[in-house]
């Protein structure tokens, strides 16, 4: 990911999940405004508690406790190292280590030196949405759209309509040099994921546009242009082709 992609930008994240990628972007590029949109109010509601938790540097003593832990039996580690070099108040907001281990220390450092609260809440929100039936086009305009993890499961619930929806409706809310992060699942991930419920079923049987098709629609029929392709890290830092990320440009 590019700082510059989301640096003072109003980004929309479909799909937000349980807000983690969320969180961490919006720390970590500082955009204007990041809003994540997600169809399972239970997912909303836990992304908002995260964001509160770590505003309100509530519950995670614990975790600070373990780093410290670390920092004592191991002080010469890379990472003893940087968790020390951190103001206490920050390593209290950001206690958890996979948050930690995934930011840049000097993000770290600047947000902390303000209330992480104060940061936050201007500028990161989450609500519950059907984004492919929500109107939304015409008020709100975004100038980097993230879609992670998301598409397959459009694609399941409401078939090539609805992928096609996602994707000029995207193309819709950006202005001319707006970016689109849009990660394709594989087709034998949809193989797995199709018996989970019958429309998925249903859909699955009737889907023409297949994930390997995108990439041409996107750019003869919607009109992106392709800038990138990102391999998204696994977990263990171990890059996967499986699921790519492609990142569009608006004309
Ligand atoms: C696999 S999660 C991805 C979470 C996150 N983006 C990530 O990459 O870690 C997919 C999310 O998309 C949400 N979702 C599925 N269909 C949606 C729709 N039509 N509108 C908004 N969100 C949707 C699901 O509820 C789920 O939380």
């Amino acid at each position: 990911m590019k700082r510059e992609w989301f640096e003072g930008k109003r980004v929309l994240d479909i799909g937000s999940g349980d807000g983690q990628l969320s969180l961490l972007l919006t720390v970590q590029y500082e955009p204007e405004l990041y809003l994540g949109v997600d169809i399972d109010p239970k997912q909303v509601k836990h992304a908002t508690d995260l964001m509160h938790k770590v505003a309100q540097q509530e519950g995670l003593a614990s975790k600070l406790e373990i780093l410290e832990t670390e920092v004592q039996e191991n002080p010469e580690s890379e990472r003893a190292q940087k968790v020390q070099s951190l103001p206490k108040s920050f390593r209290q907001c950001l206690g958890s280590s996979e948050l930690l281990d995934s930011l840049h220390e000097g993000a770290l450092v600047k947000h902390i030196a303000k209330s992480i609260k104060g940061y936050l809440y201007p500028r990161l929100a989450f609500r519950s949405e059907n984004y492919i039936s929500h109107l939304n086009t015409e008020f709100e305009k975004f100038d980097t759209v993230v879609c992670l993890g998301l598409a397959r499961y459009i694609h399941l619930n409401f078939g090539d309509i609805g992928i096609k929806t996602l994707f000029y409706k995207v193309y819709d809310s950006l202005p001319s040099g707006g970016l689109f992060l849009l990660e394709v699942s594989p087709w034998k991930s949809y193989k797995k994921n199709k018996n989970s419920c019958k429309a998925f079923d249903e859909n699955f049987r009737k889907i023409q546009l297949r994930p390997t098709e995108f990439d041409h629609y996107l750019r003869r029929s919607v009109g992106f242009e392709l800038l990138k392709m990102l391999k998204r890290p696994e977990v263990d830092g171990v890059a996967t082709l499986e699921k790519p990320i492609f990142v569009y440009q608006k004309p």
